[in-house]
């Protein structure tokens, strides 16, 4: 297997997520440059190292994209790209429920409205779903590649061009998938990627977006930097033209971009680390009766990073999960089984002030309701599909077959 293998069994590390469990020496020493150069902004200071810039440089030419744009979270990187495609008040946007609150929220914040749609099996969103949802209000696709796994972009896409639709991809928990051989954030208009601590590369906090459009891009840049566009520390070559508008600062400083560089020049490490120790644990379930992955979409991909097991129904799954506990592994169910919009700031349509309110708004004509029942499919999906556990790339061979073998056991007492 790749990855390190000369960690004592009980390192810590073998608990961290995967881009905080391969943090070492190497990162240590470009902050440190950083640090020595006096120069923590990428902008200006004696002796510029360069790294947020050279970081999105490598991230572009990673993920194959004209553009990236490093910004200070996953959810910054959300809520620029959502200003960049032009989302505002008045508008409605197609989210999946499972998903961390970011990805609502920051259309929320933005005086959208979130609209639900059903996932599939994969967990992520039913491209077959999404027409159903769409109004003359709908201005956004918001797919989100969870746990590891690609969304079916193709289709997605398909349904975005006929309606003429823009499409944002959440990517936060996904650096590093593919769909059918095509980096994910690059199918849409834009995607938004996280480096915060429990993603895939870290920065502790940190955020990036690509996109493929010059334009979507220069709002991207300008919203995230009060509205200026610096020519000098930005893309090489890059020619602005679009006229200054209000802003924020998501701007990143230089001992962030340091350690996101670092973590990029490891990421394939880390992919295959994951991909290895997932494959080694399908090829040895394979062959249980009652027992299935959940669906990866594609199967060379996905990232092997989130360990689910799908069951035909809530109360096999539960039975399973028990028996799982009785020979020592526990397991959980995704977002405690709780779609987004029963979180309660969603359900209640609650924010900051009642001014910012999208669903109050005079600009907003529809009439969002959320409530238990909203997506019945979904609601279902999370009672049945069990996290049999999340690995980092030092998860050693032997935990794998220890696994393995709980399944095995679970699996006998159970069907
Ligand atoms: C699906 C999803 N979107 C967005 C985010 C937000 O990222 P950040 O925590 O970096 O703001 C997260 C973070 O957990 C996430 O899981």
């Amino acid at each position: 297997m790749a990855g390190k293998q000369s960690l004592p069994s009980d390192s810590p590390v073998r608990k961290l997520h995967p881009g905080a469990s391969m943090l070492d020496e190497e990162e240590v020493q470009e902050v440190l440059a950083v640090i020595k150069s006096r120069s923590l902004s990428r902008d200006y200071g004696p002796d510029r190292l360069d790294m947020v810039s050279r970081f999105e440089q490598e991230f572009a030419n990673k993920v194959g994209s004209n553009y990236a744009l490093a910004v200070t979270s996953g959810t910054a990187a959300l809520k620029v790209a959502l200003v960049a495609a032009g989302v505002g008040p008045g508008d409605e946007v197609i989210v999946p429920p499972v998903t961390f609150i970011a990805t609502p929220g920051s259309v929320v914040i933005l005086g959208a409205v979130p609209i639900f749609c059903e996932v599939d099996e994969s967990m992520t969103m039913d491209p077959e779903d999404i027409e159903s949802k769409i109004t003359p209000r709908t201005r956004a696709i918001f797919p989100v590649h969870l746990w590891g796994t690609p969304c079916r972009m193709d289709r997605i896409m398909e349904v975005a061009k006929k309606h003429n639709l823009k499409v944002i991809e959440d990517c936060a928990q996904s650096t590093g998938a593919t769909f059918k051989g095509r980096p994910i954030g690059t199918w849409g208009d834009l995607g938004a990627f996280s480096m915060q601590f429990g993603k895939i590369i870290t920065s502790g906090e940190g955020g990036v977006l690509v996109s493929e459009d010059a334009e979507l891009y220069e709002r991207a840049v300008r919203y995230h930097d009060q509205g200026s566009f610096r020519e000098k520390t930005r893309f090489p070559g890059f020619t602005p033209t679009l006229d200054p508008f209000v802003g924020e600062n998501f701007r990143v400083g230089e001992l962030t971009g340091a350690v996101a560089l670092t973590q990029l020049r490891k990421i394939d490490q880390i992919v295959n680390g994951l991909r290895e120790r997932f494959n080694r644990f399908k090829e040895g379930i394979e062959d249980i009766p009652g027992v299935r992955i959940r669906p990866t979409n594609d199967d060379d991909g996905h990232l092997g990073v989130h360990w689910d097991l799908i069951f035909d129904d809530a109360e096999t799954c539960a039975r399973f999960s028990d028996a799982m506990r009785a020979h020592g592994h526990s397991t959980a169910l995704g977002y405690g089984a709780s779609p987004v919009y029963m979180r309660p700031q969603i359900l209640n349509q609650k924010t900051a002030s009642p001014q910012a309110n999208p669903w109050q708004s005079p600009a907003y004509d529809g009439d969002a309701k959320y409530g238990k029942g909203l997506c019945p499919r979904t609601e279902d999906l999370l009672r049945r599909v069990l996290l049999i556990t999340s690995v980092n790339p030092w998860y050693p061979e032997g935990k794998v077959d220890e696994l393995i073998d709980a399944v095995r056991n679970a699996a006998s007492d159970v069907f």
